[in-house]
């Protein structure tokens, strides 16, 4: 990004006014949002992704300590936070702080040599829209850790150590797509991952001057999110429970292939059986996906786009009126090569691969139907695919 520089340094300054001049050299890092193109609620699953690293990030500066204190402050919430890092609790009045705290103790719990730091971060990742804020910070403060301490960990693993802080500190059950491609995106390319073994390969995205990424924030967030996902992991799991009966050896849907689940989508319960419908074929969506994206097939990618949304709309449940609304909008717009919800659901954003002359056409017309029909301004991001986790050198 043009003023990435611009912003590393403004971040650094703001460590200096608010935590004082003194201590060690200032270090930078940032870390992206992300939007997945396609494969929904497939991660928990053992299955496949399609996400890209966004053009818009975390960065945070930091620099260490002696004395084992940890002091952050949030520029854009204008907050701060202090622990030790001897006892690293929740903190119920900075809720934010969590996900640097549980980075930071799963870090020392694998006797890893964690210093004290000052740290100030700011980001430009729309804040609960499902872009994946909270991944960002939890990649950014891996990897402040590890340059503050002069220590190395394999991005894969502080991936890992990211989603476990999520889990287990913090307290969502998400799966490890937002950590892994915030870690380990690529610039101008998407990021196929196999969730259960973390392979991946980087799939090279049409060409920007031809093809944009634009996604569409409905600005609504239903509450629910969190009880609803958990409900539909459940849901997966005693799918999986039932068609093992019939399928010795399956341990997740992403085992089960579609004709199998036709076989045996008669013993389970029919909300059971809708749950892994959508899971079992998005899976296969994105193994098709990929194969259509290299093998240039824009149009097929999109229709898929859509197959995506249609399947998490009816049989997984996740979408909302908001999204449908803005999906249905960007459908019928000039130039919309494909559209879909994005993330977990209820709320958020969608994402559309839109031409690229027909950008500010799509964001005037989606945005003047959304707002006709919803009585809300919805913001529009167009984005490219940017790289991972990394200090900034500037
Ligand atoms: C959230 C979770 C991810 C993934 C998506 C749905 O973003 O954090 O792990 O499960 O929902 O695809």
């Amino acid at each position: 990004m043009a003023n990435m520089g611009e912003r590393a340094k403004h971040v650094k300054n703001m460590l200096v006014s608010v935590w004082g001049d003194g201590g060690g050299h200032v270090k930078v890092v940032k870390a992206p949002g992300r939007v997945n193109l396609i494969g929904e609620h497939t991660d928990y699953n053992d299955g496949f992704v399609l996400p890209v690293a966004i053009d818009r990030e975390i960065i945070m500066a930091g620099r260490p300590r002696d004395d084992g204190k940890v002091r952050i402050y949030a520029a854009d919430l204008d907050a701060k936070s202090s622990f030790d890092l001897k006892d690293i609790q929740r903190d119920p009045h900075a809720p934010w702080s969590n996900y640097i705290r549980g980075v930071l103790l799963l870090l020392k719990e694998r006797g890893l040599p964690v210093k004290g730091m000052d740290v100030a971060f700011s980001g430009d990742v729309p804040l609960a829209a499902g872009l994946s804020s909270s991944a960002a910070l939890e990649m950014a403060t891996g990897l402040m850790a590890t340059i503050v301490g002069h220590f190395h960990v394999d991005m894969v693993d502080l991936v890992k150590i990211g989603q476990a802080a999520e889990n287990t500190f913090v307290g969502v059950n998400c799966g490890i797509m937002d950590q892994f491609i915030s870690g380990l995106g690529r610039k101008d390319h998407a990021l196929f991952l196999d969730c259960r073994s973390l392979e991946y390969e980087l799939v090279p995205l049409p060409p920007m001057e031809d093809y944009k990424i634009v996604i569409a924030n409905t600005m609504v967030r239903r509450g629910l999110v969190d009880s609803a996902y958990n409900e539909r992991r459940s849901q997966c799991e005693q799918g999986v429970r039932t068609l093992a009966e019939y399928l010795p050896g399956i341990t997740a849907l992403r085992d089960v292939t579609p004709a199998e689940f036709e076989q045996y989508r008669g013993h389970l319960p029919a909300i059971v059986a809708k749950r892994c419908e959508h899971v079992i074929y998005e899976n296969q969506r994105v193994l098709d996906s990929v194969k259509a994206l290299r093998a240039g097939d824009v149009a097929q990618f999109g229709r898929f786009m859509g197959d995506s949304h249609r399947s998490l709309r009816d049989l997984y449940e996740v979408s909302s009126k908001e999204l449908d609304t803005m999906v249905e909008a960007a459908a019928k717009t000039a130039g919309t090569v494909g559209t879909r919800m994005t993330g977990a659901g209820f709320g958020g954003c969608t994402v559309s691969l839109v031409e690229a002359p027909s950008v500010d056409g799509f964001i005037a017309e989606v945005g003047d139907i959304y707002t006709a029909r919803t009585g809300l301004e919805p913001e529009f991001y167009v984005c490219q695919a940017e790289d991972g986790a990394e200090q900034l050198e500037f």
